[in-house]
């Protein structure tokens, strides 16, 4: 495996629960969507690549179509004392006035990305907006906020992989996992 196996802790979503719980959550939106033309995917980079890729795929499988748009958002100031406030790294490139809008999200934490991203979609008029999250940590949550589909509620630790990362690495680890807290204290 790869080497950074030996930084992980324990498996908290295996390759196979993360592959099984795509496809049904693919196949519950398709069939929530199905009379809904134009389907907009909104990623949001860089932790929800590789949800969004897999996500687009088994809606395609579905035959779902969809378009995939990406922003970038960073939060203001120290993230531990956020105010919600997040500055756009990458805007969308198209108008989304009257689309059907599911943001794609690796993990909601805190809620405080996801809550202003909300806001801001719904600003540029977006017909609807609904937000599909591969995880959920339901104890890190400081703002209420509909997500309508989630893949797994998971406990409040620091996990990595599968497109999350610690200082920019592991987003390329196929599972997600527990960091070793031995790596922290390395950093
Ligand atoms: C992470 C994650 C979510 C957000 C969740 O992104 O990918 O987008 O934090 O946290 P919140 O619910 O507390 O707002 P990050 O800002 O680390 O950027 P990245 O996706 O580029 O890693
Ligand atoms: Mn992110
Ligand atoms: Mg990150």
């Amino acid at each position: 495996g790869s080497s950074y196996d030996a930084d992980i802790d324990r498996v908290i979503v295996s390759e196979e629960q993360i592959r099984d719980k795509t496809v049904e959550l693919a196949k519950q939106v398709a069939e929530d969507y199905r009379r809904v033309d134009g389907v907009l995917l909104v990623g949001v980079l860089k932790g929800a690549v590789m949800f969004m890729a897999d996500f687009a795929r088994a809606m395609g499988r579905n035959g779902r179509s969809v378009e995939m748009e990406f922003m970038a958002v960073s939060s203001y100031g120290q993230r531990s004392t956020s105010s919600g406030v997040v500055r756009i790294l990458k805007d969308l490139d198209r108008d989304i006035a009257g689309r059907h809008v599911i943001v794609v999200e690796d993990i909601v934490d805190s809620g405080l990305t996801l809550s202003w991203l909300l806001k801001y979609l719904a600003s540029r008029s977006a017909a609807s907006v609904e937000v599909v999250a591969l995880l959920r940590k339901p104890d890190a949550i400081k703002v209420n906020i509909p997500v309508k589909y989630v893949g797994f509620d998971i406990p409040n630790e620091f996990v990595v992989g599968y497109g999350l990362d610690f200082a920019e690495r592991y987003r390329e680890l196929p599972y997600v996992g527990v960091l070793k807290p031995s790596v922290y204290a390395r950093a």
